[in-house]
């Protein structure tokens, strides 16, 4: 009794004061500093990556959307994530090295927003030009918040990515490299996705995806009631099918925002249990992706959501999906 006792309490003693490593080879170390999507404005979207290297993670990282930053790093260093002796505030400026917004809504930007003023200069604002327009005119225009952007403060520069191309770029300061895909996030309303890659090791990459509806929900009507689906999510499961039959996609970072339950004319966007299957057996019916890790993103904290979403996933008896989900400062290797 008294050893059992004991045990949990040397365990945490030998995981604070060491950087964290892992047994398993991985390519990448995710820290997510905040998971729902919604309303808990300590805990929103917001997912620092990095390489790794021997199984220890590098010190350069980036931040995939900016809902909570701040709060997020405090957690991944009460959980370990981060070394006991990391500085909060050191490690924000100097190893964060740029910002990738999948859309401009608040809750995936307030934090990175908010903490603006104490950033390092040098430092890129990446996404789709709609995106970075969106920052530009309406949160850096002197008005809402100062120009941290190119023309005024300089603190950050942007990097405007093309979807048309098929080509991934360098992040600047990191060893990875990034293509963006539209997505439809009520559309005509776009928000993009991630493809992340190791720069050194084509062979490893991570899919981030921003705010999306379903492809059969997300349409665009006319003033003559003409009706077409641009079925972005259909485009990308076709261009990254090549890297999930080289088994070189080792997760999708995806959103559920809501039970199964939900009508399609209420989602404003997002996507449920139901709709996250329909869209994951397309992808599947390129080539299986039992291996690929199905990271869940952007749960709203509504009562009891999470665990329905849970369960209704777990459901899916006839597919063998790897669904993760993430808890805030809790790191995953991939
Ligand atoms: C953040 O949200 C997640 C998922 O919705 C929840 O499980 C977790 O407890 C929250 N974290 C904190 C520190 O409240
Ligand atoms: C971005 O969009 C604006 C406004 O539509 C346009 O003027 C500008 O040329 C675009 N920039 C790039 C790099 O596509
Ligand atoms: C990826 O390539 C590196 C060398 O570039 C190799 O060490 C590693 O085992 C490869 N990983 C996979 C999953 O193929
Ligand atoms: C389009 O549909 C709306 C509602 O269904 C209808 O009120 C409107 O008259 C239609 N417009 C045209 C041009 O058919
Ligand atoms: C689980 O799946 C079965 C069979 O498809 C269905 O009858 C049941 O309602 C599902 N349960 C939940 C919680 O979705
Ligand atoms: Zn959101
Ligand atoms: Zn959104």
């Amino acid at each position: 009794m008294l050893i059992l006792s004991f045990l949990p309490f040397i365990i945490s003693i030998a995981t604070t004061e060491s950087t964290p490593t892992k047994s398993i080879p991985s390519s990448f170390y995710v820290i997510p500093l905040g998971t729902t999507g919604g309303l808990e404005e300590n805990n929103l979207s917001a997912y620092l990556i990095t390489s790794t290297t021997d199984n220890t993670p590098n010190s350069a990282y980036i931040s995939l959307d900016g809902g909570t930053i701040r709060h997020g790093l405090q957690i991944a260093v009460q959980k370990n994530s981060l070394s006991s002796d990391t500085d909060v505030e050191t490690f924000f400026r100097e190893q964060i090295k740029a910002y990738l917004i999948s859309h401009a809504h608040l809750d995936h930007n307030s934090g990175f927003l908010l903490n603006t003023p104490n950033d390092k200069s040098g430092k890129f604002i990446i996404g789709l030009n709609e995106t970075i327009t969106i920052i530009q005119d309406h949160y850096f225009n002197n008005q809402a918040w100062a120009d941290f952007g190119p023309a005024g403060l300089k603190t950050y520069d942007y990097q405007i990515l093309d979807p048309s191309s098929t080509n991934s770029v360098p992040i600047a300061n990191t060893d990875l490299n990034v293509r963006i895909f539209r997505l439809c996030h009520t559309c005509p309303y776009l928000s993009s996705a991630f493809l992340i890659s190791r720069r050194d090791q084509s062979n490893a990459s991570v899919l981030y995806l921003g705010d999306t509806g379903p492809d059969d929900v997300e349409k665009i009507v006319q003033p003559d009631n003409t009706t077409s689906f641009p079925r972005y999510l259909d485009k990308m499961w076709k261009d990254i099918k090549p890297l999930v039959i080289a088994d070189q996609l080792k997760a999708i970072f995806i959103e559920v925002s809501y039970p199964s339950e939900r009508p399609d004319n209420l989602l404003f966007g997002h996507l449920t249990p139901k709709w996250l299957l329909e869209e994951l057996k397309k992808l599947n019916a390129y080539h299986s992706i039992e291996k690929v890790k199905i990271i869940v993103t952007h749960i709203k904290p509504e009562k009891g959501a999470r665990e329905k979403i849970i369960e209704q996933l777990k459901n899916n008896s006839n597919q063998h999906f790897n669904f993760i989900f993430p808890q805030q400062g809790e790191a995953i290797w991939l």
